[in-house]
């Protein structure tokens, strides 16, 4: 085996042995799932769910001040017509979709 099909291997030993871990818990993923249909696919509420719930956009400044803890209270318990995903989504599911949604908000 010379070297460069043997990097490619091993590359390919690395990346299938994360895949899997990335594909559950990312947070991008979860988000697009389940959040962009009525939080937008960047956050700004710009779906037509979002509009139609008029969901306000991450860099709103009501949004923008609440902490993670409070964005995860909310996620997980619901708030008005934001679902609950109490036993939908895992701890770790919901602390890294509302993770990613912050990052919208700069
Ligand atoms: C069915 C539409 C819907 C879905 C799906 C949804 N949300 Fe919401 N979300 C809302 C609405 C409506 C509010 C405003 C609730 C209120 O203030 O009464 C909200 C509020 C929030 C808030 C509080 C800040 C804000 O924007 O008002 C956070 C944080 C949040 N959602 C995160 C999430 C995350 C994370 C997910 C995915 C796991 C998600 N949402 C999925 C509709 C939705």
């Amino acid at each position: 085996m010379n070297t460069k099909a043997r990097v490619a291997g091993l590359v390919l030993l690395a990346f299938s042995a994360v895949a899997p871990v990335l594909a559950q818990d990312s947070g991008a993923d979860v988000y697009k799932a389940k959040c962009a249909s009525c939080h937008g696919a960047t956050g700004l509420a710009d779906s037509g769910a979002g509009k139609a719930m008029k969901v306000k956009p991450a860099t709103d400044p009501d949004v923008k001040k609440m902490t993670l803890d409070e964005m995860i209270a909310v996620t997980t318990d619901g708030k008005g017509k934001m679902p609950a995903y109490k036993g939908k989504l895992t701890d770790a599911q919901i602390k890294a979709s509302v993770e990613f949604y912050r990052t919208f908000a700069k």
